[in-house]
């Protein structure tokens, strides 16, 4: 790449404007709850390409306060919440455990579309932690016992040291079983967001907020 190819890519990459598509979010579309409206839009994303569309950007408070970010897979969605796994000693996991609050976007850029949700993350039962973890690949597993996610390592090296240790203690056992430290996390959320790109910005952004008492109340927000 030339100087002049990389100035122009980085031109078009900060100065694109795209002016997003037809499609529309009506509240006559929508499901009566976020869980089946979720469903639908997800399946969608798969259907039409997205890569990884189960990928989510989860937002979590330290404890000094700050937001802290990053990307988890969605694991199981239901009327109970959307699903996660990770280790619950690493930089999320520690601030979920002191303080639930939470926020989580599906970014379906292809799509012109994203979902946002807000509410309280809180540890899956251990039975689902286990069977979650029992479906793994048998590499990942092993890496959950040999990473102390989010902790400093001295190099690479190391960390693959951890992992041919960790292959020997569970050499010649066919189950390795899942360590204290990992599971899931069931976000519960109060609030989802429902967004479509639409053209010349005022897009579709419609918002299901738990309605007191039960059940499930529609809103517009404007864009
Ligand atoms: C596409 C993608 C999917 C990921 N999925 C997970 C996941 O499901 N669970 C997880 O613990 N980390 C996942 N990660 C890694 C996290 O983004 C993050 O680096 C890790 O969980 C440590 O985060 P923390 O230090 O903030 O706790 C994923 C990263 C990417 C890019």
């Amino acid at each position: 790449m030339t100087d002049d190819s990389r100035d122009e890519a980085l031109r078009s990459a900060l100065r694109t404007h795209t002016d997003y598509g037809a499609e529309r979010l009506e509240e006559a579309d929508v499901a009566a709850d976020p869980f089946t409206q979720f469903t639908a839009w997800l399946a969608e994303a798969a259907e039409r390409g997205v890569y990884e569309p189960n990928a989510m950007v989860l937002g979590t408070i330290d404890p000094d306060g700050a937001p802290s970010i990053r990307t988890v897979l969605l694991r199981g969605v239901d009327e109970r919440g959307f699903e996660f796994y990770t280790d619950y000693t690493s930089r999320k996991g520690r601030a979920l455990l002191a303080n639930p609050a939470v926020s989580l976007v599906f970014p379906w850029y292809t799509l012109h579309r994203q979902v946002i949700a807000f509410g309280e993350a809180h540890s899956v039962e251990r039975e689902a932690s286990d069977a979650y973890f029992a479906a793994r690949p048998r590499g990942a597993q092993i890496a959950a016992w040999s990473s102390d996610q989010s902790q400093p390592i001295a190099s690479r090296e190391a960390l693959e040291q951890k992992v041919r240790d960790t292959e020997q203690r569970f050499e010649g056992e066919e189950v390795v079983p899942r360590p204290e430290r990992w599971g899931g996390f069931r976000v519960v959320p109060h609030r989802v967001e429902f967004w479509q790109g639409r053209t010349s910005r005022l897009h579709d952004r419609l918002v299901f907020r738990a309605a007191v008492g039960g059940g499930w109340e529609l809103e517009r927000i404007q864009p």
